[in-house]
């Protein structure tokens, strides 16, 4: 996989450069420099960096010319200032133009200068990886607001693009929080049927007593409290489409005529002696095993097949565990547009959690999971931590082996303690390892503050040279 250097150097003085390349080797970043501003500008064209330093006072381009030409030409590299002690007003213009942070000469802190560089390089990723999301949202992955790229979603969708344009009667079926309303709306939205109402009626959620007059209205008088005339969803939904959620809830008196709307294409108001005719599509809905419920007589055979005609079925979450990063960015973004809290992305031990859950609730309980560990979350990233406990599972802190580990002698608090402990010795050495020693690398993965990183490291005695040397 490509992968961009994490830091240039724009200076003449090869003091300064000499210094960089110091704090380059003790962090673990590849390192480039350049001596001069035209030099910079070609090297800033020809290949990536993730951070650049420069110097204001250069022989060719200023830095300040350079930091222009960054911004002008999109480059991506975040770029930070050095400038003599004294120039704050070109430090602000700088910041102005869009440096990431400034520093002036001499350097007293190094320290504050390498953290400053850090986080610029952190900027860049998490900046990357959002482009990378927005690419994606561009192409196949969503479709008439419904996310998806797994093979699954994808058949789901062109099916509803064929069948959509068509007055078929669709059967959308599949488990509790799955999206098929999404589908009905989509099937509505692709059809020429659009510009035209869609209305939604969930069948379980209205009282026996109410639903007739819900879908087909009622003369005034026609029973008590009829007090005027009202018109049923089936003439609201004329020449649109009704999408009836929960089909398998009506009861028996009304499937019959449910039945003659979709025979004849005709209703009859409660208390009414003709009929209307209506030009309604009818989407409907179930989670429940309606051939189930002909077995059993709950559920009318005819109208069974009548509605029939083309079922959708939208799988369980858990069959497409691709979508599971997509819908929880998605999710994300929606979530921290509506707090006002800057969430940028998930750490890596975070989605794989979410990828392992078994979602009874699909989509649905995503959702809410998400939103909760918006609430719950402590800056940009979300972490494993910010995930219920269910999610987690009572495996995720232990590794395999530690899986068979015997903690029956300890208590249930030194048991924790242990079995955290030996978690975090195997999560750090794995990240560092894989990094080769570069914390940064290793931080930003684990989806970690740095310096947060740096003291767990400390604290499981581990240390960064070990892993440099290794293969
Ligand atoms: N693929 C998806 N992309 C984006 N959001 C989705 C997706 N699937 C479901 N959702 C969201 O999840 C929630 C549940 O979806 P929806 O109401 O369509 O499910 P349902 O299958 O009708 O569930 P139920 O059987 O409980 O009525 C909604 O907020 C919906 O917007
Ligand atoms: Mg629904």
């Amino acid at each position: 996989m490509f992968k961009p250097t994490n830091l240039l150097i724009i200076d003449d003085e090869p003091a300064i450069v000499k210094v960089f390349e110091k704090l380059a080797k003790d962090e673990g970043w590849t390192f480039a420099s350049a001596s001069s501003g035209t030099q910079a500008i070609d090297m800033l064209n020809k290949s990536a960096f993730e951070a650049a330093v420069v110097d204001i006072a250069l022989p060719g381009f200023t830095g300040m010319q350079i930091l222009e030409y960054v911004k002008q030409n999109q480059i991506s590299t975040e770029m930070l200032i050095m400038t003599g002690v004294g120039s704050v007003e070109t430090a602000v213009q700088a910041i102005k133009l869009g440096a990431y942070d400034y520093f002036t000469k001499p350097f007293d802190d190094i320290n504050k200068i390498s953290n400053a560089i850090a986080k610029a390089m952190e900027r860049h990723r998490l900046l990357q990886k959002l482009k990378q999301m927005e690419r994606m949202e561009g192409d196949s992955s969503s479709y008439e607001g419904i996310i998806g790229k797994s093979r699954k979603m994808q058949e789901v969708f062109e099916l509803i693009e064929s069948v959509a344009p068509t007055n078929s009667t669709v059967l959308v079926l599949g488990e509790s929080g799955t999206g098929k309303e999404l589908v009905a709306q989509a099937l509505h939205k692709r059809s020429r049927r659009a510009g035209k109402p869609f209305i939604v009626i969930n069948c379980a959620a209205v009282p026996e007593t109410l639903l007739e007059s819900e879908l087909f209205g009622h003369r005034r008088g026609s029973f008590t409290g009829a007090i005027q005339d009202k018109k049923g969803l089936f003439e609201e939904a004329d020449g649109g489409t009704i999408f009836m959620d929960e089909v398998g809830d009506i009861p028996p008196a009304i499937q019959v005529k449910l039945l003659r709307v979709l025979q004849e294409g005709e209703v009859r108001m409660i208390g009414d002696n003709s009929s209307k005719n209506v030009d309604v599509r009818i989407i409907a809905a179930t989670n429940r095993d309606l051939t189930q419920l002909v077995g059993e007589n709950k559920f009318r055979e005819d109208l069974y097949y009548r509605l029939n005609v083309i079922s959708i079925t939208v799988p369980p979450l858990r069959e497409r565990s691709d979508d599971i990063p997509l819908l929880t960015y998605y999710f994300l973004q929606k979530n921290a547009k509506k707090s006002g809290k800057e969430i940028a992305t998930c750490s890596v031990d975070a989605i794989t959690a979410l990828q392992h859950y078994k979602w009874v609730g699909n989509v649905r309980e995503l959702e809410n999971v998400v939103e909760r560990a918006c609430v719950l979350v402590n800056g940009p990233v979300i972490q494993a931590r910010d995930l219920p406990q269910r999610v987690l599972g009572e495996s995720f802190y232990l590794t395999k082996e530690d899986g068979h580990s015997d903690f029956s002698k300890f208590s249930y608090h030194e048991a924790k303690e242990k079995a955290f402990m030996t978690f975090n010795r195997s999560y750090l050495s794995s990240l560092m390892r894989s990094s080769k020693g570069n914390i940064s690398f290793a931080a930003a993965k684990a989806g970690m503050d740095r310096s947060n990183f740096k003291k767990i490291l400390k604290k499981c005695s581990l240390n960064a040279e070990e892993f440099k040397k290794s293969k």
